[in-house]
């Protein structure tokens, strides 16, 4: 028989879980505490902005024309319980507030109450991001709580996907990480990727802890290598380099690779910046805290990336101390391209702060317009790149969106004021920009 799936948790990491599941042949059941998500998600429509994840969901979802039937969605612990054979837990770990550790209170509940109702045998496998530690702690837990006892196993399996790639990223998985204690749940997980490991993605088994850290230092890894490059930048605008040349000729070191090289404001979302500061934090509760210090420079890296773009702003405005008076366009409210998602996003806080030195900012983002006003109701919001840039006397190109490299400089020209664009991602043409009659500035490039 084959295996039936319940996810719990349906937000990002979750919802594009279940619909991978569901193309994948498996009946499968999700879970989530909120109503209005089960709602939407029953009848076809993600709460988020995610390339091809509706469409999947859609093929899938039972009530849907024409779909597969085979997903659906709960809010009954005991249905989710009765109906799977293997839970995964796919629920946030946020930063804590004022605190750099990671807050387990959803993943410690959504266990406990699936735990209470598991009166058959049944795998429970762990995708959110934890501490190291966690999955020990959470088996002894099941142990204690679920009625099957020595029947319920707990596997971790940590998830790699990228905002923008979830449906591929899941799909189609560069590697699958397996933290098992048995044969039994090994053979499980086994089972439930057969597909993507037939098609060559690598299967790697490991203990608890390891699999729980090959996600935080997966996520540290990647940071750094952000970091790495914009401290690069800072020296190269000290010694009169190009950085993205230097970036370009490094990345043909096989050794290094050119992804994640891209000098600008840093990163931001919901993963990377939390992820490495709960990863000291443990480290510190371990004792190994000596071991990280080295994360916190790569924090504090990224985060004056985003004041030294407002100080680049307030030079090429030419106020002295405050934007007072000073009209800002900011292209780009989302922390990357191609997602919804505002979360720590560098080019808001960007366009906050000048907003709150005097700067009259208008904002325009192709798809996080809602989630930006919502975090920051009293910037100014336009509906198009064109309406924003209109009487600017400076542009800020935020977050790489292939809009914003695909607009016409002359035609933009034409409204602003001035024609000034500080590219705060890298990304677009100066070459293109200048022949529009365009001062253009980069992060750690020359001026031309
Ligand atoms: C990340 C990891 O990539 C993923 O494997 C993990 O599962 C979750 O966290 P995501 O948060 O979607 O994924 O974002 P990512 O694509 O990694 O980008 C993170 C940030 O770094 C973005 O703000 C992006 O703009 C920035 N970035 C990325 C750079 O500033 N320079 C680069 O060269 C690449």
């Amino acid at each position: 028989m084959a295996l039936k799936i319940t996810v719990i948790g349906t937000g990002y990491l979750g919802a594009t879980h279940a619909a991978a599941m569901a193309e994948l042949g498996f009946e499968v059941l999700g879970l989530d505490v909120v109503p209005e998500k089960i709602e939407m998600l029953s009848a076809g429509r993600v709460p988020m902005y995610e390339p091809g994840l509706e469409e999947l969901l859609r093929k899938h979802v039972a009530g849907i024309e024409g779909s597969s039937g085979r997903l659906r969605f709960t809010r009954d612990w005991a249905e989710v319980a009765e109906f799977g054979d293997v839970h995964f837990i796919c629920v946030n770990t946020p930063q804590k507030q004022g605190e750099y550790a990671c807050d387990m209170s959803y993943v410690d509940s959504a266990v406990d109450s699936l735990a209470k109702h598991l009166g058959r045998p049944a795998l429970v496998v762990g995708k959110s991001t934890v501490p190291v530690g966690s999955a020990e702690r959470l088996a002894a837990r099941i142990a204690e709580l679920a009625p099957a006892g020595g029947q319920v196993e707990l596997a971790w399996n940590p998830e790699f996907l990228r905002e923008g790639f979830a449906v591929a990223d899941t799909l189609h998985p560069d590697r699958i990480v397996v933290g098992v204690r048995s044969e039994r749940a090994e053979r499980i997980l086994r089972e439930v990727y057969a597909t993507p490991v037939g098609e060559g993605s690598p299967f790697v088994v490991t203990d608890f802890p390891t699999a729980e850290l090959v996600k935080t230092s997966a996520n540290s890894f990647l940071a750094t290598k952000i970091s790495f490059i914009n401290a690069m930048a800072e020296v190269c605008e000290a010694a009169g380099g190009d950085v993205a040349k230097l970036a370009e000729a490094l990345g043909y070191d096989e050794r290094i690779g050119d992804k994640f090289l891209r000098a600008g404001i840093g990163f931001g979302g919901g993963c990377l910046p939390k992820d490495i500061r709960a990863f000291m934090a443990r480290a510190g509760e371990l004792g190994a805290d000596q071991a990280l210090t080295f994360l916190r420079e790569v924090d504090s890296i990224n985060m004056r990336r985003r004041r030294d773009m407002v100080e680049l702003a307030r030079e090429a405005v030419g106020g002295d101390s405050s934007f007072l008076g000073k009209r800002v366009a900011v292209l780009g409210a989302t922390f990357k391209p191609d997602s919804d998602d505002v979360r720590d996003s560098p080019a808001l806080n960007v366009a906050g702060q000048i907003h709150l030195q005097g700067g009259q900012v208008t904002v325009y983002d192709p798809k996080g317009m809602e989630n930006a006003k919502r975090l920051f109701p009293t910037l100014g919001y336009a509906d198009s790149a064109v309406e924003a840039v209109r009487g600017a006397d400076v542009v800020l190109h935020l977050t790489e969106w292939r809009e914003f490299r695909e607009l016409d400089p002359a035609a933009l020209g034409e409204v602003t004021a001035r024609r000034l664009v500080l590219d705060g991602r890298n990304a677009l043409d100066p070459a293109r920009w200048r022949a529009a009659g365009w001062t253009y500035r980069a992060m750690g490039r020359p001026r031309a």
